[in-house]
């Protein structure tokens, strides 16, 4: 008998898959591939207090290993949010993390505000985009200003909070840890990876926003190399992610300390990778003799 079953902070879930922010929208989109009752959770597209119209295009690139985005968290909104996805969401039998994003320290205690409220089951802090000008990555790479914004948002958060971080960091630990101190619940990691495309024949950068960030399988290692550290650096767990594309990948994470993963950019190039990520969770666990996650996480010393 396998037993899948991870908590975070209080909440149970079935089994360690969730989707990663803005690239399974609110699941309707993957409907006929995916059983969202087999996801442990749902984690949905980042919202605003109030809707955002994101970045101008081309803002979607592909490189070697995976994709470069510059979307800037277009969003409907919290009201749209509440009204029309959290109802088909709770159609199905799985956890629903909302991912949070503002501009500035009041957007996102006004976004934390609201969405406390709301029938969701943890709240996702995205200090990390790479891709607005104000808030996103500029709270989340700087250690005095995350103690802020989470400090701010802690105050008023009614659900159990998870911090996203991001890699464009010089010592992931130190961001971890101030992140931990400020009140967060548990932690997600990684965010995208700066990066730039050009095409050199119109001699320009291929995104409109020149700068977007790198997901995909070339930032697995990074982010794997980031968990083990941040798991050993703080005692509240980690759901990480960074290029999971098959269960092995995902087990890696687990191994390096997470508690759940996410699968993100995987989901474009094949729909039903988070179904086939489970199975091949279970199928390794019952052939390893692994009966719980427990046996597994954190292992690598
Ligand atoms: C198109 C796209 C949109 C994203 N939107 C969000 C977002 O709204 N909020 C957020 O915290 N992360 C967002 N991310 C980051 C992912 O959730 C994830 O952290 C990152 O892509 C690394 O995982 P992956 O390599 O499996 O995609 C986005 C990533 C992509 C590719």
């Amino acid at each position: 008998m396998i037993d899948t079953r991870v908590k975070i902070a209080g909440v149970e879930f079935k089994n360690p898959v969730t989707t990663a922010s803005g690239t399974f929208g609110s699941g309707r989109e993957y409907g006929e591939f995916a059983d969202i009752n087999r996801l442990g959770a749902v984690t949905v597209k980042g919202v605003a207090a109030e809707p955002w119209l994101g970045n101008d295009s081309p803002r979607i690139a592909e490189v070697y290993g995976g994709m470069l985005n510059s979307v800037g968290l277009q969003n409907p909104g919290a009201e749209y949010f509440i009204k029309e996805d959290i109802p088909f969401l709770r159609q199905f039998d799985t956890r629903i993390i909302v991912n949070v994003c503002g501009h500035t320290i009041d957007e996102y205690v006004k976004a934390v505000e609201i969405l406390s409220e709301a029938d969701v089951d943890m709240l996702e802090l995205n200090i990390s985009c790479p891709n607005v000008k104000e808030g996103g990555m500029a709270f989340g790479t700087d250690c005095k200003m995350i103690e802020k914004v989470v400090g701010e948002v802690k105050k008023k958060a009614k659900k159990p909070l998870i911090v996203k971080m991001s890699p464009n960091v010089t010592d992931i630990t130190e961001t971890s840890k101030a992140a931990e101190a400020a009140g967060a619940d548990a932690l997600s990691m990684i965010n995208t990876i700066t990066g730039m495309k050009i095409d050199i024949y119109r001699r320009k950068p291929v995104l409109a926003n020149k700068i977007g960030g790198l997901s995909g399988p070339a930032v697995k290692p990074v982010a794997v190399r980031m968990v083990w550290q941040s798991a050993k650096a703080v005692r509240i767990p980690i759901i990480g992610m960074g290029g999971i594309t098959t269960a092995e990948d995902a087990i890696e994470f687990i191994m390096a300390g997470a508690s759940m993963t996410a699968v993100g950019t995987a989901n474009f190039t094949n729909p039903t990778a988070t179904m086939d990520i489970i199975s091949g969770i279970e199928k390794f666990m019952t052939e390893n003799n692994i009966g719980s996650l427990d046996e597994i996480r954190g292992i690598i010393e």
